[in-house]
């Protein structure tokens, strides 16, 4: 296949109160629904679109110069195109001059050139579902939709990149999974990824774990300061390497997996808290 394997940033870097990378989420509506999905993501999936509100505390919490990311994933990213290219135009208008990714499992296979086509920077590349592109796992997508993506990869090298072939314990999880043995699907080392901002105006810290409910991963809201998020996400990163990592060890648990079934054995991170809610 013509897609090179997606490279990754440098993990848990924090400067001036803002993240290297910023995950965004607009739900987990889906054109599929993979039997390992750590979103759950199916057709019948919640959903609600970027809004200004969301996007200026995008641009309040991540590097906007050029070492900034921000990757919007879901569910699928395509099916709601318009709004997607107007939240990439948004960014782009207000200053973010980073890179920017789209998670996607490709079926929408014009609607994902037009987005990576529309940025005027031209820092919009593409992620794709390793087992949906490769058919190891879940069904392939239609062989005409990876055709048109390869042709685009084939013009401009490097727009579109396969995705990680690991499967972490997350959501519908590995259980259900039925790929390859050999893709590794268990460490007890969290991968320490960047947080979520969700179109429900919430900062969780893991997208992974975005639909996990549990105080462990609330980070804060749209209406909280950035830097208070950026705070508490440094407070979280310190929680896994000196509380859930230890507990993953010494119980002999995939990380993920303590996430999913062991948290209410954990403490909750000491987070900072809004200051309204404080003086409430
Ligand atoms: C949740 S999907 C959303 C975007 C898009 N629908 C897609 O499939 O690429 C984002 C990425 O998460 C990956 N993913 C889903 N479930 C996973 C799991 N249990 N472990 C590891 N990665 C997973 C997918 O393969 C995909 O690369
Ligand atoms: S992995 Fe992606 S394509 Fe598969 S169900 Fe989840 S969100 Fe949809
Ligand atoms: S260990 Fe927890 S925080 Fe880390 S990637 Fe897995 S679910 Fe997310």
């Amino acid at each position: 296949m013509t897609f090179q394997p997606r490279q990754t940033s440098p993990r848990g870097v924090i400067e001036n109160q803002r993240l290297l990378e910023l995950h965004l989420y607009p739900g987990n509506r889906c054109n599929r629904e993979c039997d390992f999905c750590t979103v759950f993501g199916s057709a019948e999936g919640w959903y609600a679109d970027y809004t200004p509100e969301h996007l200026d505390a995008a641009l309040g919490t991540v590097m906007l110069d050029e070492r900034g990311v921000v990757k919007f994933y879901g569910g699928e990213p395509t099916l709601s195109p318009d709004n997607l290219l107007w939240a990439i135009a948004y960014l782009r208008d207000r200053g973010f001059g980073g890179s920017i990714v789209i998670y996607s499992n490709g079926i929408q296979a014009d609607h994902l050139t037009d987005i990576l086509a529309a940025d005027p920077l031209g820092k919009t590349t593409a992620s794709l579902n390793y087992s949906i592109a490769t058919g190891d796992g879940a069904p392939q997508m239609p062989l005409s939709s990876l055709r048109k993506l390869e042709a685009y990869e084939a013009e401009q090298p490097g727009a579109i990149a396969m995705g990680h072939a690991d499967i972490v314990d997350s959501g519908r999880g590995i259980d259900p999974f039925t790929g390859e043995e050999n893709r590794p699907k268990s460490a007890h080392r969290c991968p320490h990824c960047y947080p979520v901002l969700k179109t429900d105006g919430s900062f969780h810290a893991c997208p992974f774990a975005v639909e996990n409910a549990a105080p462990h991963f609330q980070l804060g809201t749209i209406q909280d300061a950035p830097e208070m998020v950026a705070d508490n996400f440094q407070t979280f990163l310190d929680w896994i390497d000196t509380v859930h990592e230890p507990y993953a060890i010494a119980h002999d648990q995939p990380a993920c997996t303590v996430c999913w079934q062991h948290l209410e054995a954990l403490p909750t991170p000491e987070f900072r808290q809004a200051a309204a809610e404080v003086a409430s």
